[in-house]
């Protein structure tokens, strides 16, 4: 394998793909996916999150979702906000000989996202985000970090390259150098996420970011080459392009992961994921949206 051609794919279907759909899901019918797309060939799938039930109820259920996953050898990963959020996953996973080990944080680069998603400043985000990552990483997770409104903003219009960068460099301040750029709202082109990665690169090397695409305008793929072109290889996408952010009003579904990975294919990159596979399972993933 050539590492340079190597591009690394997170699934977040299972999350961020089914976290907006307003009737519930069945641990069943979600622990189903999560097993369809474990054979596939994806190493990393983010099955849910340890959020406020009242803020995002259709992810209440990720304690029993966590207890019962196929595949132990994946990497899978839960968003946590707060402590409460750690101490849910503590709880959730006692017990459990291999529970997910990877946790991912989310943040903003826009003031009025961050607000709306997490009813705080992105300062206090930090402030309640940190003595968490701390206690994670005292009991051996890996902590990702998400960085939403990378280029707009629903509330607060186009977002500064520099804000973007700033949040970067505090996270990377604080050891958190793995991180995920979220166009949220699916309405960066070309040219403002290549401004915005020129800003962030200059604080995060290109192999610790991944770029998360929602495809409100269809410029994701767009936006993966140039990401490529700047060196990033790892994106996160959900399969059959579920999803959209309960927060962000306007916010569309990811880009789809069977065409990122048809794409990066095409392009001579390679996943590790069998596209077949992964095709077979699309129609499964949408019939699960009501
Ligand atoms: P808050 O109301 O400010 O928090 O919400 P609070 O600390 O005042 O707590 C209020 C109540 O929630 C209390 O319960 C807490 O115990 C409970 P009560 O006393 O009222 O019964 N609570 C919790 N319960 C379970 N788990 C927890 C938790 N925390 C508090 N972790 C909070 C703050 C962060 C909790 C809330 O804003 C929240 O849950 N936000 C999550 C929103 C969300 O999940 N959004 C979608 C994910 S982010 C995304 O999709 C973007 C991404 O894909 C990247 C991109 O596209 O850009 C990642
Ligand atoms: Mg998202």
């Amino acid at each position: 394998m050539n590492a340079a051609n190597h591009v690394e794919i997170y699934e977040v279907g299972p999350r961020d793909g089914l976290q907006n759909e307003k009737q519930p899901i069945s641990v069943d019918a979600k622990l189903d996916l999560i097993g369809r797309l474990a054979k596939t060939g994806l190493q990393n799938i983010e099955v849910g999150s340890f959020v406020s039930p009242k803020w995002v109820p259709q992810m209440a259920d990720t304690d029993h979702i966590v207890k019962a996953l196929p595949d132990p050898l994946l990497n899978y990963q839960v968003l946590i906000p707060n402590m409460r959020g750690l101490d849910g996953y503590f709880a959730a996973v006692e017990g459990i000989d291999h529970p997910p080990k990877d946790i991912a944080i989310f943040l903003s680069a826009s003031e009025g996202f961050s607000q709306s998603n997490l009813n705080c400043s992105i300062d206090e985000s930090f402030d309640r985000a940190l003595p968490m990552v701390d206690a994670a990483r005292k009991a051996g997770l890996n902590v990702r970090s998400y960085i939403s409104c990378v280029t707009d903003c629903p509330f607060d219009g186009p977002i500064a390259p520099e804000r973007v960068a700033t949040v970067a460099r505090r996270l990377s301040e604080n050891g958190l150098d793995w991180q995920s750029l979220g166009d949220t709202i699916g309405k960066g082109t070309p040219d403002t996420i290549g401004v915005m990665l020129d800003a962030v690169l200059s604080e995060v090397p290109a192999k610790n970011v991944a770029g998360h695409f929602h495809d409100t305008n269809g410029f994701a793929l767009q936006n993966i080459d140039v990401s490529l072109s700047k060196g990033l290889r790892a994106f996160d996408a959900s399969i059959g392009g579920l999803g959209g952010c309960p927060y962000a009003p306007g916010a569309p579904g990811n880009v789809p992961t069977e065409t990122v990975i048809a794409h990066l294919h095409a392009a001579g990159f390679e996943t590790g994921v069998n596209l077949d596979d992964l095709m077979a399972q699309v129609e499964f993933a949408k019939g699960l949206r009501s």
